[in-house]
């Protein structure tokens, strides 16, 4: 028989509801505690669920002490992370955390090391590297079909004031940081890891918005490892209530041209004639990150795309913002 798994929740806003709705569609699955500093989205989130047995907290820390759960979902926003992740990979609970795992590189550092310390399973929500299309792609760059990946160009693009940490640059890091990084994040998971990147950010469309210290505009040059080469673009200037992330990826026989994760137009170049698939697809990307991170919990999966590759899209993105500092300056990556 499953083995019930016990649940908890840090950080109770839109992403928890989207994550907490999806784990409860598993089986042998039960949500404990929920822990948000605002009591009224604590509650907001578990009357969403339609449960009276679960304990609500604003104290991670009286919540970890007093309930027992073996997985946490780490909802927070990035400036928000101060040694929560920490404390509960000590008590071996596993986790799941939201992109980006920290605003600071140096906090990245010490949780990464925590998690290898305490043994436990990790997960990032980059839930991108669930869809069909990146999947498929990935498998044939993966057994060699596709040939050597050269080139990753993507683009990300929305037309939003977001909420207001999100446009603090103290708080949320900024776009490059909160949306951008899923496309960071892709790259090295097609290309191999960055050696180097160079970058600029602007703010060119929000200067009227007194609140709104991050940027709107950025693009980056990423020098991979094995000498493939990228570049990602990020606006906040585009088409209000819109919100889209496209990609191209050139690999030595398949271009492959990205709608979105789930729906693609591969290439295939190395045939006698060029050949065009399209591959489409409506899987719901959230669920399957969860229900992947549920079955390596469970021992029956891999751990996939874990905290140590959160790290280093966070290192990506925190060498952008700092070649944007320097005048465009390449900044050498290392991990
Ligand atoms: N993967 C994705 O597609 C995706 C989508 C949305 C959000 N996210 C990520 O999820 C994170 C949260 O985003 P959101 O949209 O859910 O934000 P949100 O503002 O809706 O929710 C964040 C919640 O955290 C709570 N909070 C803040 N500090 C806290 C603390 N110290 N202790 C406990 N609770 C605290 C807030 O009160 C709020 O309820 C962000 O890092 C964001 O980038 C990812």
């Amino acid at each position: 028989m499953t083995k019930t798994l016990k649940a908890a929740f840090l950080g109770a806003g839109y992403i928890a509801k989207i994550h907490s709705k999806n784990l409860l569609k598993l089986t042998g699955i039960e949500i404990s505690s929920v822990c948000d500093i605002e009591r009224e989205r604590a509650e907001n989130l578990v009357s969403s669920i339609g449960s009276n047995s679960i304990k609500i907290y604003t104290d991670f820390e009286k919540m970890l002490n007093e309930c027992n759960f073996d997985m946490l979902f780490i909802c927070l926003p990035p400036f928000a992370h101060s040694g929560q992740l920490e404390a509960a990979v000590e008590k071996g609970v596993h986790v799941f955390i939201e992109k980006p795992i920290a605003l600071d590189v140096n906090r990245a550092r010490n949780m990464v090391e925590a998690v290898k310390k305490a043994g436990v399973v990790s997960q990032v929500g980059y839930h991108m590297r669930f869809g069909e299309a990146v999947k498929k792609l990935k498998n044939l760059i993966d057994c060699g079909i596709a040939g050597i990946p050269v080139l990753f160009d993507g683009r990300y693009e929305c037309n939003s004031l977001h909420s207001s940490w999100w446009r603090d640059y103290t708080k949320s890091g900024g776009q490059v940081f909160e949306q951008a990084i899923h496309l960071y994040d892709l790259s090295m998971y097609f290309l191999s890891e960055p050696e180097s990147i160079c970058g600029f950010t602007t703010n060119l469309c929000h200067k009227d918005v007194s609140d709104y210290t991050v940027e709107d505009n950025s693009v980056s040059i990423v020098k991979f490892k094995t000498g493939a080469l990228g570049n990602i673009a990020a606006t906040n200037c585009a088409v209000p209530m819109e919100w889209n992330g496209i990609f191209t990826v050139v690999c030595k026989n398949i271009t492959a041209h990205f709608k979105d994760a789930n729906n693609a137009e591969f290439i295939y170049t190395s045939r006698d004639d060029v050949e065009r698939e399209n591959v489409t697809s409506s899987t719901d990307m959230y669920f399957e990150e969860v229900k992947a991170f549920v079955q390596a919990v469970r021992g029956d999966g891999p751990a996939l795309c874990t905290i140590e590759e959160g790290y280093k899209s966070l290192c990506m993105v925190d060498a952008v913002v700092k070649s944007s500092g320097q005048g465009g300056k390449v900044v050498k990556l290392s991990f």
